[in-house]
């Protein structure tokens, strides 16, 4: 059996110049690259991918940030359990609580630019791939 995700390495760690650092920790972990690119996120999609969030009070921060800039969006495979393990990798949302190891832990300090997204389970990886790499559906 296999699971699929679809990760985001938002603006900041584009601007920041560690997207090889971040995709290099899946790819020692051992997981499969399907698919990526270099995207920038009009508001459109930003509402489609962040579906969840769009009454919350931080959406429209959330919004500027994930559009401010170019975005490098990946497709990782793996066994059972990859969604999850990708999430762990990445440490808790805000990245000054995030454990160190992590990504959000090593790389950063903010609530909103927290260098990294992963879907949170298998309907929204679904739904995240299909929105993101339509040609892998
Ligand atoms: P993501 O969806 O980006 O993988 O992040 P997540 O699951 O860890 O966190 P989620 O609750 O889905 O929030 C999505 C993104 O919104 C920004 N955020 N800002 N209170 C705030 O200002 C706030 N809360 C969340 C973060 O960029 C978060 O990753
Ligand atoms: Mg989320």
């Amino acid at each position: 059996m296999s699971e699929r995700t679809l990760v985001l390495c938002k603006p900041d760690a584009v601007r920041r110049g560690v997207i090889g650092e971040i995709l290099g920790r899946f790819e020692r972990r051992g997981f499969v690259l399907l698919a990526g690119e270099l995207r920038t996120v009009d508001g459109d999609l930003a509402d489609r991918h962040y579906a969840e969030h769009l009454e919350r009070d931080f959406y429209p921060g959330l919004k500027a940030f994930i559009t401010g800039g170019p975005v490098f969006a990946f497709v990782l495979e793996g066994p059972d359990g990859t969604i999850a393990a990708v999430r762990e990798m990445m440490g808790k949302t805000n990245s000054i609580v995030a454990a160190p190891g992590t990504i959000r832990g090593d790389f950063g300090i903010d609530g909103r630019e927290n260098l990294i997204h992963g879907s949170d389970g298998p309907e929204s990886a679904a739904r995240e791939i299909a929105l993101w790499f339509p040609s892998l559906v």
